[in-house]
């Protein structure tokens, strides 16, 4: 008797009948020898049709199979130390096979085992889907997303969800999707953060995480118009407090993505030992430090372009060379704190005697991906904070709700954000953001 198995469990069922349900991967072998590479979802698994073992008939539509037919393969598992697939090291002697669907020969799929053009593969994202790099990098992301909401709940953060439309911009006023509110302006969230303050007044220790919009114009490796954010808010916390619950955080989430994906990471050619080392502590370097480090950097380079890049003054916020040089001269994660006010968003507190500069902090990534968390402890003081809220260019009034948090328990808190798309990217090795989501909203691009 047959079972109907995932690929991914068929380590269980070695000298088994089993079935599978997929599409075709791909087809190689002639006369009377077909090696079909099937997909199920879970894995992919090379399954061979004899033509001396099978009618005819199943033999024969064995061979009519073309690229990404759907099909159902029924046959005996080997354990084969040579076979390839994921999982490999098994196959399956088909003895006998369903098409569902056949693509036709003349509308043949269009993503063929080539090389092709990233425009035509974001123009085909829906089928793209379907190729072994991107299986591997979703399910690395979905593993990232239930990291994150595991780790948070284990550790006492309860889940608040935020509104999409709102009154306000939570970050700043030029990169704000408008939308209209039954004749009133309303925008899409840049950011949970200012509710979840007030959330945070509740609870204590809370979090928010769903897309967030930015109508950024910045065509970067690095830039999504649509993305992903975790969002922690922490009553009582400081800047120390936060950073320490950050380098946990993130260092839980690769060190389970290492454990549970080295198959997918393989797929990807990920160098591992780059992510292996991401262990607590990370590095920690304030601002001032990072610009003298920075100078440093540039007075040793030698080559003329890239002295360019890397030229900085106080106060200027960092480029992508920047972050990369930074990183690379510590080789782990590594947090910058206290940045110029002047280049942070209106929430985040100043540095008791030196307000130009703010209590905030990024963790930049290592291999040049740069910041993937932005976090700050708040500004608590109401007419400090209702100052800086009409520095927005959102009528102040909309705030209001916000300001009236400091007048009840008012407290010292801090929180950070941390953008899903590029920690996959990272973890992934990804040169791009755009293959660390399924459908990437990027710029002039709504399709598919
Ligand atoms: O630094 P950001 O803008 O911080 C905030 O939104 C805060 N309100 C978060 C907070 O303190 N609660 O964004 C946080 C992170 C960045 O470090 C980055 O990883 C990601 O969100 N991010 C983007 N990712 C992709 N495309 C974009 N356009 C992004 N903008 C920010
Ligand atoms: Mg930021």
């Amino acid at each position: 008797m047959t079972t109907l198995i995932s690929i991914a469990d068929i380590a269980q069922y070695v000298d088994q009948e089993v079935t599978i349900r997929g599409w075709l991967y791909n087809k190689t072998g002639k006369g009377k020898l077909q090696f079909l590479k099937v997909r199920d979802g879970t894995g992919l698994i090379q399954s061979v049709a004899f033509k001396k073992d099978l009618p005819e008939d199943v033999f024969e539509t064995a061979r009519s199979l073309t690229q990404e037919s759907s099909v159902q393969v029924t046959g005996i598992v080997r354990a084969d130390e040579r076979a390839p697939g994921y999982p490999g090291g098994y196959e399956i002697g088909i003895t006998t096979l369903e098409a569902v669907q056949i693509v036709p020969e003349d509308t043949p799929y269009p993503i063929a085992h080539k090389e092709h053009g990233t425009e035509f593969l974001m123009d085909n994202r829906h089928l793209w889907l379907r190729s072994m790099r991107q299986w591997a990098i979703l399910r690395i992301r979905a593993t990232i997303i239930r990291t994150i909401r595991n780790w948070l709940d284990d550790n006492g953060y309860l889940l608040v969800d935020t509104p999409i439309l709102s009154s306000l911009a939570g970050e700043n006023s030029t990169d704000l999707f408008e939308v209209d509110y039954f004749g009133e302006p309303a925008y899409l969230a840049q950011t949970g953060q200012l509710y979840n303050e007030a959330n945070m007044m509740s609870f204590g220790k809370v979090y928010c995480f769903g897309p967030t919009f930015r109508a950024e114009q910045s065509k970067t490796r690095r830039h999504l118009i649509e993305f992903w954010m975790v969002e922690p808010e922490m009553a009582y916390f400081n800047l120390e407090e936060l950073m320490d619950m950050e380098e946990a955080f993130v260092s839980a989430i690769v060190q389970t993505v290492l454990k549970a994906h080295r198959q997918e990471l393989e797929i990807l050619e990920r160098d591992i030992s780059m992510l292996e080392a991401v262990q607590t502590p990370f590095a920690r370097i304030s601002y001032d430090d990072a610009i003298t480090k920075l100078k440093e950097i540039y007075e040793q380079t030698d080559d003329p372009e890239r002295k360019a890049m890397l030229k900085i003054e106080w106060g200027e916020d960092f480029g992508s060379p920047h972050e990369t040089a930074l990183a690379e001269a510590f080789n782990k994660p590594v947090f910058v704190y206290h940045y110029p006010t002047a280049i942070k968003a209106f929430y985040m507190q100043p540095v008791e005697g030196r307000p130009e500069v703010c209590r905030s902090v990024d963790l930049l990534a290592p291999e040049g991906y740069g910041e993937i968390t932005g976090g700050s402890e708040r500004i608590y003081d109401a007419e400090l904070l209702a100052q800086r809220v009409k520095e927005i260019g959102i009528n102040p009034e909309n705030y209001s709700w916000y300001l009236q948090l400091r007048d009840f328990g008012s407290v010292p808190h801090a929180g950070f954000g941390l953008g899903v798309e590029r920690t996959v990217a990272w973890i992934c090795g990804l040169n791009h953001v755009r293959e660390t989501i399924p459908y990437p909203r990027i710029l002039n691009r709504l399709q598919p």
